[in-house]
């Protein structure tokens, strides 16, 4: 208790936050209505992202909170998505998921709970006590755990998910794809959301932001449908196919018998 309140103390965020990643959408203001140096709570990602969470599962107040990188472009973070049951589209990916499936960084557990619908095994690994704890609460089997740590079963899943942007997990997908050929048996598939066609591989500083409290900075990347055949192959694994729906594109990447 006493660490979180410890990392959770105030602190006026550093002249080179605040200056070299303009805030001029966080909480939907305009930067000119912030006072010049705002007092920003900082809080480690979990927390922040699980206190994210927890609140918008509440049905609280809804909160403004953004994905920032360090170049300043930033997005809403979409939480509302994340509670939600799955889409079509989802539904459809997971149709190629043989059981049974490991899903990286499964979040408030919403691909798991439909792979339980539908009668398939599977297992979520997360970083955040609140989502294993929301996953769990759907019915989803989920532990508290990094991927690059040591995940029950390895080498025998027969898929494995990085849905919803997950291939930047970590910030260096070349080793995050290494980590999920190892974690699947021979034959099996890695299942991957990736950007479109064109859009190239980056490797990220990103941050969670609120208007009271931000993220240190950790590591992401965003890899494009093209770029992907390459990192899986050094990663040990075969792409196989790409597939579009709706606008969504994702790559099938198989790891040989
Ligand atoms: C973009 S969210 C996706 C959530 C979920 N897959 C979905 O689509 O609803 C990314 C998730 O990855 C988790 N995560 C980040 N780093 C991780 C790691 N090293 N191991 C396991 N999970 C991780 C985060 O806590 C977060 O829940």
């Amino acid at each position: 208790m006493r660490a979180r309140e410890a990392a959770a103390r105030r602190f006026t965020a550093p002249a080179d936050t605040t200056t070299a990643v303009p805030d001029t959408t966080v909480g939907g203001h305009p930067a000119e209505a912030d006072p010049p140096r705002r007092l920003h709570r900082l809080e480690p990602a979990e927390l922040l992202y699980g206190r994210l969470l927890a609140s918008a599962a509440a049905g609280g107040e809804p909160v403004a909170a953004r994905f920032r990188i360090a170049d300043g472009r930033s997005q809403k973070l979409p939480l509302g998505k994340w509670l939600a049951p799955v889409d079509a589209v989802d539904r459809a990916v997971l149709a190629h998921a043989a059981p049974p499936v490991l899903d990286i960084g499964c979040g408030p557990g919403r691909h798991l709970a439909a792979l339980a619908v539908a009668g398939q095994q599977g297992l979520g690994l997360d970083l955040s006590p609140v989502a294993v704890r929301l996953a769990r609460a759907r019915g989803a089997e989920a532990i508290l755990r990094s991927v690059f740590a040591d995940v029950p079963r390895a080498g025998t899943w027969r898929s494995a998910l990085l849905l919803d942007g997950n291939i930047g997990i970590g910030g260096a997908p070349e080793a995050l794809l290494a980590r999920a050929c190892a974690l699947i048996a021979p034959g099996g598939a890695v299942l991957v959301e990736t950007g479109p066609p064109e859009a190239p591989t980056r490797r990220l500083r990103v941050r969670l932001e609120t208007r009271s409290a931000i993220s240190p900075w950790f590591g992401w990347a965003t890899v494009g449908a093209d770029g992907i055949a390459g990192l899986a192959r050094a990663a040990g694994l075969e792409p196989c196919a790409t597939f579009e729906a709706r606008g969504r594109w994702f790559a099938r990447l198989e790891r040989a018998r």
